[in-house]
């Protein structure tokens, strides 16, 4: 009798909720596709007292997939890849670029630079226009190249990415390598001026926290050389931004391809 009741309740709650939805926008899904030749392991960081998605983080093998539907309402966050990541003699969870502190699931904590991040707003118009915003972001520096393409959208939605392999000309002052003694050292990363040498200039810090005082610098011409479409230092503003992507029904984010 007991599981006859939640039988019905569950019918009754599911059949309500598919009314429910069905006065909304479509769902629209975020597809994260490991191209490259080796395990990553993406990571989502909700802007604060947003929802954290997929718990923040996951594993993904080589020419694996994770499709997954995205909050129908206004969401902004960053999405990049962990690589390089082992469990340590002690238990330890750890990755030699992205890592959240220990985790496979991030939450919402953020991921260490440096690491190719693709940031993404929803829904944030102001009359429930359904709008999708993206963008590569250099400003942390490289790890591994990602392109971003939307899916049946209307308007302005191209297709940004950064598909070089920026860790074959990173200079050598940004260089991230894999910790010397532990095997081959291999370059992981490319860090940004701001991550290699942290002045308040090449961070956008204090007096250069400004449209007008944050400018480029020789390292980021170096990322905005190789991609033109991403953005390179905090008040970059690239020609091919997106603002005004309507309703995509899925987003694609590919690394390494
Ligand atoms: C969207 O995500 C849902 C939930 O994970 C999945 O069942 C569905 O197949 C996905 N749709 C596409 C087009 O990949």
């Amino acid at each position: 009798m007991a599981s006859t009741t939640a039988l019905f309740l569950f019918c009754l709650s599911s059949s309500f909720l598919a009314i429910a939805s069905s006065d909304k926008s479509p769902p629209m899904n975020l597809t994260i596709v490991n191209n490259c030749p080796f395990t990553i392991w993406p990571a989502i960081q909700p802007n604060s007292g947003q929802a954290i998605l997929q718990n923040g983080g996951f594993s993904l093998e080589t020419l694996a997939f994770r499709s997954f539907v995205v909050p129908s309402h206004d969401w902004t966050g960053r999405i990049w890849a962990r690589t390089g990541c082992s469990i340590d003699s002690k238990g330890k969870f750890e990755c030699i670029t992205g890592d959240c502190g220990d985790h496979v699931e991030c939450g919402s904590r953020g991921g260490a630079s440096p690491a190719t991040l693709a940031q993404i707003q929803l829904y944030h118009s102001d009359d429930q226009k359904d709008l999708t915003s993206y963008g590569i972001s250099l400003v942390d520096g490289f790890n591994i190249p990602v392109s971003l393409t939307p899916h049946q959208g209307r308007g302005h939605c191209p297709v940004v990415g950064c598909n070089i392999d920026l860790l074959a000309t990173c200079p050598k002052s940004l260089q991230l390598k894999t910790i010397p003694g532990r095997g081959k050292e291999v370059v992981m990363g490319c860090r940004s001026g701001c991550g290699a040498f942290g002045t308040d200039e090449l961070c956008c810090r204090n007096m250069y926290n400004s449209p007008k005082t944050c400018r480029a610098s020789s390292y980021s011409n170096f990322f905005k050389t190789a991609c033109p479409s991403a953005f390179t230092f905090a008040h970059d503003t690239p020609a091919t931004a997106v603002d005004d992507c309507v309703s995509p029904r899925e987003l694609k984010l590919i690394f390494c391809n």
